[in-house]
C-alpha cells in the first residue's frame, strides 16, 4: 500500500511559449507546482530561457527551477528574485556542490539536487541531509518527450529505503504507465511535460498520473 501524498508538477517546456500563461493557466487548478526547465546549451545540447522570462510567469503555483546549467550558483540570487519557490542544481554542474545547495538555502527557498540517468545516488550521499527534494532524472536532459530509462526505478528506491522523509522528484517520460511505476517505487513529486501538455484534457491527464 502507498499511502504518500502525490504531486504533480507539468513542465512547460512543453507548454506553448507564445501564450505560456494561457497554457499555465490550463492546468494550474489541477497541479501542485510548475517545473520551469532552464537549459544553457552547454550542460545540456538545448537552450530555453532565464530569470527575466521567469518573472513573467503568472500563477499560484511554486515554481521549481530546473537548472541544467554549468556554474548555476551565478544565476541562484536572479531565479530567486524571479519568483522560485525552489530551485534544483544538477551534481554533475557542480564541483562546490554542498556550497551551492548552502547559498540556494540561505536565500530562503527550498533545495534540490538532480542527478542525471549515468549518476550513482552514491555522489549525493554527502547532502542528503541539507536537500529538501531530490530530482532522478529519468531521461538524459535536454528535450522533452524522450523515452523513460527504468534505471530510474531503483535509485527511487534506495533513496526512499535510505531516507523515507526525503521528497524525491522523478523527470522525464513520465506518462500513465511510467507515473504507476514511480508511485510504487517511492516517488512523491512527479514531472510530465509532454503527456500534460500533449493531451487534449489535460485534467484528466493530471489525474491519471495520481494513480486515482
Ligand atoms: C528534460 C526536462 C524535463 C522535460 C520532461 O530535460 O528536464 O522536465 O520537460 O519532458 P517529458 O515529460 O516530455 O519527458
Ligand atoms: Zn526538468
Amino acid at each position: 500500500m502507498i499511502h504518500r501524498q502525490i504531486q504533480i508538477a507539468p513542465s512547460i517546456l512543453s507548454a506553448d511559449f507564445g501564450r505560456l500563461n494561457d497554457d499555465i493557466a490550463t492546468v494550474e487548478p489541477f497541479a501542485d507546482m510548475l517545473h520551469v526547465d532552464i537549459m544553457d546549451g552547454h550542460f545540456v545540447p538545448n537552450l530555453t530561457f532565464g530569470a527575466p522570462i521567469v518573472r513573467f510567469i503568472k500563477t499560484k503555483l511554486p515554481l521549481d527551477c530546473h537548472l541544467m546549467m554549468e556554474n548555476p550558483e551565478n544565476f541562484i540570487e536572479d531565479f530567486v528574485k524571479a519568483g522560485a519557490a525552489s530551485i534544483t542544481v544538477h551534481q554533475e554542474a557542480c564541483v562546490h556542490l554542498n556550497r551551492v545547495l548552502q547559498k540556494i538555502k540561505e536565500l530562503g527557498i527550498k533545495a534540490a539536487v538532480a542527478i542525471n540517468p549515468a549518476t550513482s545516488i552514491l555522489e549525493i550521499e554527502e547532502v542528503l541531509d541539507m536537500v529538501d527534494m531530490v530530482l532522478v532524472m529519468s531521461v538524459n536532459p535536454g528535450f522533452g518527450g524522450q523515452k523513460f530509462i527504468d534505471a530510474a526505478l531503483h535509485k527511487i528506491r534506495e533513496l526512499r529505503a535510505l531516507k523515507p522523509s526525503l521528497l524525491i522528484q522523478v523527470d522525464g517520460g513520465i506518462n500513465e504507465e511510467t507515473a504507476a511505476l514511480c508511485r510504487e517505487a517511492g516517488a512523491d513529486i512527479l514531472v510530465a511535460g509532454s503527456y500534460i501538455f500533449g493531451a487534449t484534457d489535460r485534467a484528466a491527464a493530471i489525474q491519471s498520473l495520481r494513480g486515482k
